[in-house]
């Protein structure tokens, strides 16, 4: 039994399938990388996963407790974070206030703008917060205006953020997508350092193979919705379904 287990999920966007009898466990602890061409259904599946999209069919457990139909907040207190396909925070506020208002959002349960002037005197929230900024090689960058940072930056920033939920899942939607190679590798050894410091399961979605190949146990290809296949990334090189699925893109397993 996985600590995400994903039974006979369905859905439809009007006469469009974007799931199609989805099945999926995923193992507490594993990195397991969720794969396949544009338009496959894996945001799809991501939103079903955080219960923020409801299948037609089917069930989500996480540590057997169902996903679905709950709030981003409920969500988040069974220890599930999410960081989207386009980093979500606060561009008007430096990096140092972004990274307090998740650490204060986890420790009092909810934030308000008006909280950010007094959040400096607290120093359990100031000093988590340094730290949390320290493991992702953004302490250089605490006074900096979040919005004028790189896309790399904004996107460890957004890691950092999610860490701070100290979640026991950590779901991932094309975590390097429009960085340089040195940020994609920078991001990779920063992913690799995250799951040897705590006990915690990542689920990535990701196009770029290079990253899949470097940071996943396990590999579900998603192709129109639906799982062809399920293996280790060994196998899962050359795989000829594999092939198959991205037919005609560039980006296919070596
Ligand atoms: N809210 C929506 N309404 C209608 N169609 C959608 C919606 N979200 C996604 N789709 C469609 O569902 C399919 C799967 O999309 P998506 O999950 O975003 O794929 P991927 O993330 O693998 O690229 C696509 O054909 C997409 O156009
Ligand atoms: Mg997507």
């Amino acid at each position: 039994m996985g600590i995400l287990e994903v039974k006979n999920v369905n859905k439809r966007f009007g006469g469009l399938k974007a799931l199609s009898e989805v099945n999926l466990s995923i193992a507490e602890n594993s990195v397991h990388a969720i794969i396949g061409p544009n338009g496959a259904g894996k945001s799809t599946l991501l939103n079903v996963l955080v219960g923020k999209l409801i299948p037609d069919t089917g069930s989500v457990l996480f540590d057997g407790q169902s996903v679905l139909g709950r709030t981003p907040y409920e969500i988040n207190q069974m220890g599930i974070s999410r960081v989207f396909q386009t980093p979500e925070i606060f561009g008007d506020l430096s990096v140092m206030e972004n990274m307090m208002i998740a650490c204060f959002a986890k420790r009092d349960g909810a934030f308000t703008m008006q909280a950010i002037g007094s959040m400096m005197k607290e120093r359990d929230i100031v000093e988590k917060a340094e730290q949390m900024l320290d493991s992702m090689n953004l302490a250089d960058k605490r006074g900096m205006h979040s919005a004028s940072m790189s896309r790399g930056d904004k996107r460890r920033l957004e890691i950092a953020m999610c860490l701070a939920q100290e979640p026991r899942l950590l779901l991932l939607d094309e975590p390097t997508a429009g960085m340089a190679r040195a940020d994609t590798n920078n991001t990779i050894d920063l992913l690799k350092k995250i799951k040897q410091d705590r006990d915690i399961t990542i689920a990535i979605i990701e196009h770029d193979m290079h990253v899949v190949f470097s940071l996943a146990e396990r590999i579900t290809v998603l192709a129109q919705g639906t799982p062809l296949v399920e293996d280790t990334p060994e196998n899962i090189k050359g795989h000829p379904k594999v092939r198959e699925a991205y037919l005609g893109e560039t980006q296919v397993a070596a």
